[in-house]
């Protein structure tokens, strides 16, 4: 930290209150493209963080230096527009608006960005982005706000000022992640537990295709779309049901027949996934990985097949690391279309299976991926920037 924080001297001065807001990406483990359907999620936030280095400022300006992408940018708070020369910048403006919106009035300040979670990687860079930046607004202001309703702030910045219509996963777990648990969350009214994941006989790898997932926000929002579109039609039958969380595997049994190819696929899908975050808490819960790898591997088949958002490099990812002894099971992360896969594995195998699975990806794609162990980590704070 201290090199960021001498980089924060020299341009912004050394004198005053000077802080660090830090909020950490995200690894999935299972429950994907759920979250806006008001189902299911198993999220934990991992120990790669967005960093911003601030002190508060009087005059209602907002100067900001991302050392990623070595550009400044200032604008004031009484009057916010959106970049399309810096997009990076977005995220903190819309966090700006967001908050705004809440009737809080956002304070000024100098912040310096850097951070180490990957660029468009499915790790939820852009969701750390804003909890980091809404965390250091809050301060400036000398406000406090429940954490729930940060969340939320932060998912609407990026739904109407960055134009993503993300769910609410990746923002909340952020907030909310713990060292040694992932969270499950129900997605519906965002009641959430803590479940243990810090028996030190497994590990968790994240393997990074370095295929970036560009066309993936087009693509979410079409599935989006279609997933209410399958909700509405199944609600034929049940009257009050409005998303495809309101219905059972049963229920998808007698009546999935009756959309379109396409819908009854989607459909599939999220129903299906939200009946296997269950069972894989229950396996998680007993240390019965081999089960928990295999709803993991469940998974992975429905969204290449059913969701359509997996890509050939994750596939290969996912289906070489299956392969190698000690992994219990493994799948894409995130929104899909490039980004990462998680893999389960039994602890002690993490370097013999990052070495072997890096060799195999490469030799089929050509591309030298990253891969390594984390740990569930603790959610985003404020501290004194030292
Ligand atoms: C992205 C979104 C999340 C979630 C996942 C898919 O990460 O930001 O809200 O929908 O995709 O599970």
């Amino acid at each position: 930290m201290s090199r960021t924080l001498d980089q924060f001297k020299a341009r912004f001065g050394a004198s005053g209150d000077i802080r660090l807001s830090r909020a950490p990406g995200r690894v999935n483990l299972i429950g994907e493209h759920t979250d806006y359907n008001g189902g299911f999620v198993l999220p934990l936030a991992i120990d790669r963080s967005v960093d911003i280095i601030f002190r508060p400022r009087g005059d209602g300006k907002v100067r900001l230096w991302s050392v990623l992408y070595e550009r400044e940018e200032t604008f004031e708070l009484g009057r916010i527009e959106k970049s399309d020369d810096q997009p990076w910048t977005n995220y903190v403006k819309g966090v700006a608006v967001a908050l705004r919106e809440e009737g809080v009035r956002p304070g000024g300040m100098d912040a310096l960005i850097s951070g180490a979670v990957p660029l468009g990687a499915g790790l939820s860079s852009s969701a750390a982005f804003e909890v980091a930046a809404a965390q250091a607004f809050i301060q400036c202001a000398g406000v406090e706000i429940e954490p729930e309703r940060l969340a939320r702030l932060c998912q609407r910045a990026e739904n109407e000022f960055v134009g993503v219509k993300c769910g609410i996963m990746d923002q909340f777990v952020s907030i909310f992640g713990r060292r040694g648990a992932a969270v499950l969350i129900d997605c519906m009214d965002l009641s959430h537990e803590l479940v243990p994941l810090d028996d030190r006989a497994v590990s968790i790898l994240i393997c990074n295709t370095m295929v970036r997932h560009e066309l993936g926000s087009s693509q979410y929002n079409i599935r989006r779309r279609q997933c209410e579109t399958a909700a509405r039609e199944m609600a034929r039958h049940k009257p009050g049901a409005k998303l495809l969380r309101d219905f059972t595997w049963d229920e998808f049994e007698q009546w999935g027949g009756e959309l379109s190819t396409t819908l009854r696929m989607r459909a599939r899908h999220v129903i299906g996934e939200n009946r296997r975050v269950g069972q894989a808490v229950q396996s998680l819960r007993r240390g019965d990985y081999e089960a928990v790898g295999a709803r993991m591997n469940e998974s992975h088949a429905s969204l290449q097949s059913d969701y359509e958002v997996s890509c050939i490099e994750l596939d290969v990812m996912s289906a070489e690391a299956r392969k190698l002894p000690g992994v219990y099971g493994a799948r894409m992360t995130g929104g899909g279309f490039g980004g990462c896969a998680v893999a389960l594995a039994r602890a002690g195998t993490e370097a013999d299976v990052a070495s072997a699975l890096s060799q195999r990806y490469e030799e089929a794609t050509g591309i030298k991926p990253e891969i390594y162990a984390c740990r569930p980590a603790e959610g985003a704070r404020v501290e004194p920037a030292t």
